[in-house]
């Protein structure tokens, strides 16, 4: 028995077509015409547009920052994706200074196994290179973790030396994975922050201050070459600033795999958040910080032109109340990052392809396909083609809501994007052939699974992802 999903227009990265798609067991099992075999359910989808499910490569549920975690866990974390049509996320594993990455990966299975709503992949972030890290690499891709991050910010925390980027980046080439580099320049922002507290200025405003733009840009002009030196492919996480994607774009022009991630924050919101004379600033508190208009154009244009390769959250939700307000009397004390897991393809769609910014199949490119063929993943994820996953957002193009915070799902209490007006919205979603999503609604219980990832071949599969 299947389901078949009938009079829709199917959407892919390359291809929009009208078809019905028919799902059997956990898989894509058909897509044309006339499917209905006896003892399917058929859902009429009229009107509809059918998505790949969605894929966020980067999200922080359940991270613990000194004394307490993310208002998020794997639980309502992902609640919320499959809510707002995303399928499978990739979170940040993360080891602890001392520890072993087997254990850091344990913890983090432990954090997820069990709750959660859609299927899940873990990065490793490395904050503490040894010799035993240089060999565990290679287990953790084995074990399907075969993309790592190393953070060039957070001095003392998780930074780590040019040295170990380089040979981390020479490792992943020797053992098919993908480095991701979170590009700010540590020292100086380490240095401009204890100068701005000196001065007496702790309020949020400092934040952006203490983290200029061409600290992202020397960062990246330095994951460029170190890459470069290495022979490796990088992977820029959460790109924010106009400098950093000129950067980007003319290493890639020169046949460098680069390949960047941007967010919706840095799409939508700019750097005026933080002119408040209240402490609200701080809900918007996260690293890199929030840029001028014209970086966000630039971002733009690089979805347009497929120089930017995927649009992920980087959802790190803390309360205001109770969690931001630790850094109440010090900004550096806030902790850093905000959610958006629940509305990634609402806004990339409504401030994207409804504005015409991107087209359709750059959408799915960018909020599904192109993470699926990065963090090998591709064809099970990122596609509606017959055999991959039975992933499928139905997505209704007709309806208007709005983004507030008592409206949402993610737990926490607030949302950077209150008032957002959204186009459209997701009816239903499948998750490997079982409806998750119904009229909107949550209906399952948990029943993602863990996803152990292939090695990074840099092929990308063929369409859209730029093999170098
Ligand atoms: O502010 C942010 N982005 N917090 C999450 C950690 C990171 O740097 O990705
Ligand atoms: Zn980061
Ligand atoms: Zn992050």
């Amino acid at each position: 028995m299947g389901i078949v999903l009938k009079g829709a227009t199917v959407i892919t990265a390359v291809d929009s077509y009208a078809a019905d798609v028919r799902l059997e067991g956990e898989t894509i099992a058909g897509i044309g015409a006339d499917l209905s075999q006896a003892g399917d359910a058929v859902l009429d989808v009229a009107g509809c547009y059918l998505f790949p499910g969605g894929i966020d490569p980067h999200t922080h549920l359940d991270l613990p920052v000194g004394d307490f975690s993310t208002a998020d866990d794997f639980a309502s974390g992902t609640a919320a994706a499959v809510c707002g049509g995303t399928t499978t996320i990739i979170d940040f594993a993360t080891q602890n200074r001392g520890e072993t990455l087997q254990a850091a990966l344990a913890n983090w299975h432990a954090k997820a196994q069990g709750k959660c709503f859609a299927d899940y992949g873990f990065h490793m972030a490395i904050t503490d290179w040894r010799d035993d890290v240089n060999c565990a690499m290679e287990d953790m891709v084995k074990l399907g973790v075969t993309s790592f991050k190393l953070y060039m910010a957070y001095k003392n925390v998780l930074q780590v030396e040019d040295g170990v980027i380089f040979r981390a980046l020479q490792r992943s080439r020797e053992i098919g994975a993908l480095i991701g580099l979170h590009c700010e320049n540590g020292d100086v922002v380490a240095a401009l922050v204890r100068q701005a507290l000196q001065a007496g200025n702790t309020a949020p405003k400092f934040h952006p201050l203490t983290r200029p733009a061409a600290a992202e840009r020397e960062a990246v002009s330095r994951a460029i070459a170190l890459a470069e030196m290495a022979a490796a492919p990088v992977y820029i996480v959460h790109l924010s600033t106009a400098a950093g994607f000129r950067l980007i774009t003319e290493a890639r022009t020169r046949g460098i795999p680069v390949y960047a991630e941007t967010c919706p924050q840095y799409l939508l919101l700019d750097e005026s958040r933080y002119e408040t004379e209240d402490f609200s600033g701080a809900k918007y508190v996260m690293s890199p910080p929030l840029r001028r208009p014209e970086d966000a154009a630039m971002l733009w244009r690089g979805l347009k032109t497929g120089m930017l390769d995927t649009v992920a959250t980087d959802h790190c939700s803390f309360n205001y109340a109770g969690q931001k307000d630790r850094g109440r009397h010090d900004f550096s004390k806030i902790p850093n990052g905000a959610p958006g897991i629940e509305h990634r393809l609402g806004l990339l769609y409504t401030y994207g392809v409804c504005t015409g910014r991107i087209g359709l199949n750059q959408f799915v490119a960018l909020t599904s396909t192109n993470a699926a063929k990065l963090f090998g993943l591709f064809p099970r994820k990122g596609t509606i083609a017959a055999g991959s996953d039975a992933d499928i957002i139905v997505w209704d193009p007709a309806p208007r809501t709005t983004i507030t915070a008592a409206g949402q799902r993610q737990r926490v209490d607030y949302t950077p994007y209150e008032g957002f007006e959204l186009a459209g919205r997701v009816r239903h979603v499948f998750l490997r052939g079982r409806q998750v999503v119904e009229g909107g609604r949550l209906k399952e219980s948990p029943c993602g699974k863990y996803l152990s990832r292939r090695s990074f071949t840099g092929k990308g599969g063929g369409v859209c992802l730029p093999s170098f």
